[in-house]
C-alpha cells in the first residue's frame, strides 16, 4: 500500500512527524508537500494527494492535514473514489475504517497534539473495513460511488 501525505503550513510540523512515524514503520510513502512552514494554499496541497488516491483508491491511502482538518477534508472529498474522514478522536478513526472504509485521513494540527494525532493515525492504519463480515457496509459504499458520485460528478 502506498501512502500519500500532505499538509499546509499550519500542519507542517505534524506532517513531518507523520512522515517520520510512517518511515519508521516501513510504509511506502510519498510526501506531496508543503515543504516548509511558509504560508501556502491548503487546497492545492490537498488536491495533490487526494488526486493520487483517487487514481488508485484500493492500493493507496492519504494522510492529509491542515490547521483544523476542515479544508483538507473538503478538498479530499471533491475527488472521485475518495472517502475522506476528518478524525479528532480514536473512536471516529476506528469507525471510519470499520464502517466507511475511509481511504483518506484528515486531522487538524491546531486541534490535536502530535502525540494524539499519531495515536489516531495508528488506529486508523490498523483497523480494517468490516464490509465482508457485514455486507450492508459495502452496499452503502457501493451506493456512494455507483449512484451518488456517478450522478453528481462529471
Ligand atoms: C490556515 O491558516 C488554515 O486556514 C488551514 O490550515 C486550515 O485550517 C483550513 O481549513
Amino acid at each position: 500500500m502506498k501512502i500519500y501525505i500532505a499538509g499546509d503550513h499550519a500542519a507542517f510540523e505534524l506532517k513531518e512527524a507523520i512522515k517520520i512515524y510512517l518511515l519508521e514503520k516501513k510504509f511506502d510513502i510519498e510526501d506531496m508537500g508543503c515543504h516548509s512552514p511558509e504560508a501556502v494554499n491548503w487546497a492545492e496541497y490537498g488536491a495533490g494527494a487526494a488526486g493520487r488516491v483517487s487514481q488508485d483508491p484500493v492500493n493507496s491511502r492519504g494522510i492529509i492535514v491542515c490547521g483544523t482538518g476542515l479544508g483538507m477534508s473538503m478538498v479530499s472529498n471533491k475527488f472521485k473514489n475518495v472517502r475522506a474522514a476528518l478524525c479528532h478522536d480514536e473512536y471516529t478513526a476506528e469507525m471510519s475504517r470499520k464502517h466507511n472504509d475511509a481511504n483518506v485521513l484528515n486531522m487538524g494540527a491546531r486541534v490535536l497534539s502530535v502525540e494524539r494525532a499519531l495515536k489516531i493515525l495508528e488506529i486508523w492504519l490498523n483497523t480494517g473495513f468490516e464490509g465482508k463480515k457485514v455486507p450492508r457496509y459495502k452496499e452503502r459504499i457501493d451506493y456512494l460511488h455507483d449512484v451518488v458520485e456517478n450522478s453528481n460528478f462529471k
